[in-house]
């Protein structure tokens, strides 16, 4: 059975491998559970039999007006199950004060975000790509 949780106690790195398909420069499980931790909000998703996370959604916001979804990701062995869904819906529900919750997907998937009362917008962005496996982005104060 499929558990879904905010609270990320007792999620160690070792939990969390095979997310970032895909990507040529992958955040290591460890600064993947950082990203975790340090997001305004999360949702995984775990596996109750192996305790395994298998998905999870992250969103940071300014906590007044906007939200931002940057992360989004079922392992590819749990898609077509729903997970993804419950984790955006989970997701929405508790930026529901927010006036203006964005994400970034590829067209393909805006059928899928429909779902969800969202709709197409066009945007702009930035990828350093030699940073892709994470870095502390903020500058000293
Ligand atoms: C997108 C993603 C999270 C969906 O998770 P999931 O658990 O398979 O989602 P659900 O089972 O709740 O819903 C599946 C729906 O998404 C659609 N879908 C999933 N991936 C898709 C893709 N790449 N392109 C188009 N549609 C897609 C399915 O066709 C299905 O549609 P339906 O409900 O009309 O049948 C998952 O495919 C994933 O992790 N993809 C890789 C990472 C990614 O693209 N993340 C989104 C970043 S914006």
């Amino acid at each position: 059975m499929i558990k879904y949780n905010d609270d990320l106690k007792g999620v160690t790195a070792r939990k969390l491998a095979g997310f970032f398909v895909g990507w040529p420069n992958p955040p290591a499980p460890a600064t993947h559970l950082k990203l975790l931790n340090s997001s305004d909000l999360a949702v995984i998703a775990v596996d109750g039999a192996s305790g395994r996370v298998v998905g999870f959604i992250t969103a940071i916001t300014d906590k007044v007006l906007s939200a931002y979804i940057p992360f989004l990701e079922v392992l590819p062995e749990y898609q077509g199950r729903g997970i993804g869904g419950q984790l955006v819906k989970r997701m929405l529900r508790k930026l529901k004060k927010a006036y203006m919750v964005d994400l970034i997907c590829d067209p393909g998937l805006q059928k899928f975000y429909k779902n969800f009362e969202m709709f197409p917008a066009t945007g702009m962005m930035l990828r350093n790509r030699r940073r892709q496996c994470g870095a502390n982005i903020l500058p000293k104060k």
